[in-house]
């Protein structure tokens, strides 16, 4: 996968294009200001290039080398530091309880892995720290406007709410979107969106 990635990326422009996720920018108030953002899977840096800019502490992770030089070329032209990770996140030494938000926006696993992940991604938070997720769902086989083409590596959100069934979960819902993210996610697609926040300590 990694190759399909790599080969994506070295193609001219940005694939997603540079405006950051909708949703994302609808719901960044919930992160602490200033707080540590890690932004797993940021392909090219559109999400955490603008998290910079809005004056977060961003670490950005992706197992591309295309995909990573292209997101510092792109902190570069907006004049912020962002703090990148070229690594597989299946076999990344996870840092854990460092982070006020992890941001996982169209990042897909095999069932085999995805919860292992998930899991993951909850220790890496604070206790306070928000998860907030999009990503597509099962019924987007049937729509073209891009995720992986097999039902094994799309969401439902019963999956999510397992797999971060230790937070507080804020919001977890599936929705038809127009989406229009740069020339590979144009058109009606049916996504799941999930915010969750770690449980403070009792
Ligand atoms: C659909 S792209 C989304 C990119 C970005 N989040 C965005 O919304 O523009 C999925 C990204 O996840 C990355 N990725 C997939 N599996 C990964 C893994 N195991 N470790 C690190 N990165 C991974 C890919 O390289 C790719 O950049």
């Amino acid at each position: 996968m990694k190759g399909f990635w790599d080969e994506r990326y070295a193609e001219e422009g940005l694939a997603y294009g540079e405006e950051p996720n909708v949703f994302l920018t609808q719901v960044v108030d919930l992160i602490n200001p200033e707080g540590k953002i890690l932004v797993v899977g940021d392909g090219e840096g559109r999400n955490g290039v603008w998290l910079a800019s809005e004056g977060f502490d961003v670490t950005s992770v992706d197992y591309s080398e295309v995909a990573v030089k292209k997101i510092n070329e792109l902190a570069k032209e907006h004049e912020v530091n962002i703090n990148t990770i070229c690594a597989d996140l299946n076999n990344w030494d996870w840092p854990r309880e460092v982070f006020d938000a992890v941001v996982t926006i169209y990042l897909h696993f095999p069932s085999e892995s995805r919860a292992a992940m998930h899991g993951k991604m909850l220790d890496a938070l604070k206790p306070g720290g928000k998860i907030i997720m999009e990503a597509f769902n099962k019924a987007q086989l049937d729509y073209p406007s891009g995720g992986p083409p097999v039902l094994d590596m799309l969401f439902s959100e019963e999956e999510l709410k397992q797999d971060f069934s230790k937070l507080n979960i804020k919001e977890a819902y599936e929705k038809i979107v127009y989406l229009n993210e740069g020339k590979y996610h144009v058109g009606d697609g049916a996504v799941v969106r999930l915010i969750g926040e770690k449980k403070l300590p009792e």
